[in-house]
């Protein structure tokens, strides 16, 4: 596919099920040997990785780079470079770009589009909204990964599908085996809570979380539970921020019915006395809330509830994110400080370090039927790692990061660890901070 061999000498890797000192030889694109002492007989190049940890390259199933239609926010030529310095050698792009990708030929068009400019390998979501269930089976033959269906008002405000809508794309989920990716939040009661907070006066940044309060994801992820069991579709929550949604995944999980979970590090990170902090910055749908929500997100990443992490990463312009908390636009950049926040986080000791490469590597490729080619160091996958000094600091600037707008709360802050290199099929992409081999991305498809 690519050419050429590396060999990777000395690190250590890291898996979901052990860290283990070994070296890799990658050949045209796809991991050959793994293995004690490799002999370099053949290779084109020796990468010294001594001391340095292994990581498969990250899988990143949630990302809005922008591109079509909103490039004044950001594209995804920063995008991608981002991601590629930030170790996410995989991204999966979602919908709420303009047009919408409600049809065949906008995916079409769309993966035409970022195929020259991708940085590193890509998928493409399709969107299901209230008028475009009859174009379920052309997007999963266009190579869809899988379907973004906002529940909940959000970017874009695409119309939500009516429950018996819903039922039946369930249905083709089970038909086809493909997963769809809710934004679980009920639209009605959104509407509610926001008029009652926003009539009541008030403007303070954490009215945003007060207009959508728990009860909005609560009340949406049990549906969606219910109609997973009774149509057997693959049901995944992305962003969950609610502790009701910790519970209900758990409860749904151990009733056996397909349903998944992800978190995003700033639910993790972030809790609402960081309002004071960082103000409009942290406005992101569904919001950030109090301590206890997070500590259930932690408890439900730690025990294996949370099935994957996405980073989320929504940029927008500087003009959208200032100004008062009703009309700031939410999210905030997020794909390139999605493996170092984390990282920092394992470093500390607040994570097992194999929780890495099992979140944000192998169970995304897993759901969205990516894996073993992604998201895993076995021989014949391809050759992607993210190569860490764990003795390395990372601080997060907004000369770092790679966006039109670097926009994130975590400017300033001080990490642990620090990404050296990010190699996507046996070619090092990314070093030290920078860009070295662009456009080296493709599109991918299950
Ligand atoms: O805060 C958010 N921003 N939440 C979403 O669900 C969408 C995203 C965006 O596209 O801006
Ligand atoms: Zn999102």
């Amino acid at each position: 596919m690519s050419g050429g061999s590396i060999l990777l000498k000395g690190g250590i890797l890291i898996t979901p099920s052990a860290s283990i000192k070994a070296d890799i030889k990658v050949v045209d694109g796809k991991i050959a040997e793994i293995g004690a002492a490799l002999n370099n007989a053949g290779v084109e190049e020796v990468l010294d990785v001594s001391g340095m940890y292994v990581f498969p390259g990250v899988v990143d199933e949630h990302v809005h780079m922008r591109e079509p239609g909103l490039e004044y926010k950001d594209d995804f030529t920063h995008g991608t470079a981002g991601a590629a310095v930030g170790g996410v050698t995989t991204v999966l792009e979602m919908p709420n770009t303009k047009p919408p990708v409600d049809s065949a030929t906008i995916l079409e068009e769309k993966k035409r589009l970022l195929s020259q400019k991708a940085n590193v390998d890509f998928g493409l979501y399709g969107v299901i909204h209230n008028t475009n269930a009859h174009n379920f089976d052309d997007i999963v033959a266009a190579g869809a990964v899988g379907f973004k269906i906002f529940l909940g008002p959000t970017t874009g405000n695409i119309p939500p599908p009516d429950d018996g809508t819903l039922y039946e794309v369930l249905e083709k989920s089970a038909k086809y085996d493909v997963p769809l990716a809710f934004h679980a939040e009920n639209a009605d009661l959104v509407k509610y809570f926001t008029q009652k907070v926003r009539s009541s006066g008030r403007t303070d940044p954490s009215a945003h979380t007060d207009a959508r309060p728990p009860i909005c994801e609560e009340e949406s992820i049990r549906k969606l539970i219910i109609l997973s069991k009774w149509t057997n579709g693959r049901v995944h929550i992305v962003h969950i921020a609610a502790k009701e949604g910790v519970e209900l995944v758990r409860e749904a999980k151990h009733m056996g019915y397909k349903v998944t979970g992800e978190t995003c590090p700033h639910y993790l990170l972030l809790n609402t006395e960081d309002y004071k902090k960082y103000g409009t910055a942290i406005k992101v749908n569904p919001p950030i809330r109090d301590r206890e929500h997070q500590e259930a997100l932690w408890k439900g990443v730690l025990d294996g509830t949370i099935y994957t992490l996405g980073s989320d990463h929504a940029p927008h312009s500087a003009e959208e994110k200032k100004g008062d908390i009703w009309k700031c636009a939410a999210g905030f950049t997020g794909v390139q400080t999605f493996l170092p926040l984390m990282l920092d986080q394992a470093l500390k000791g607040r994570l097992p370090i194999n929780k890495i490469p099992q979140l944000m590597s192998e169970n995304p490729a897993k759901l969205f039927r990516l894996w073993p080619r992604k998201g895993a160091i076995m021989v014949g996958s391809d050759g992607d790692f993210a190569i860490v000094d764990p003795n390395g600091t990372t601080t997060i600037t907004k000369e770092w990061l790679i966006a039109k707008y670097p926009i994130t709360p975590y400017i300033g802050w001080k990490l642990k660890g620090s990404i050296r290199y990010t190699i996507l099929r046996g070619q090092i992409i990314a070093k030290d901070g920078k860009l070295i081999q662009p456009r080296k991305g493709t599109f991918i498809k299950p």
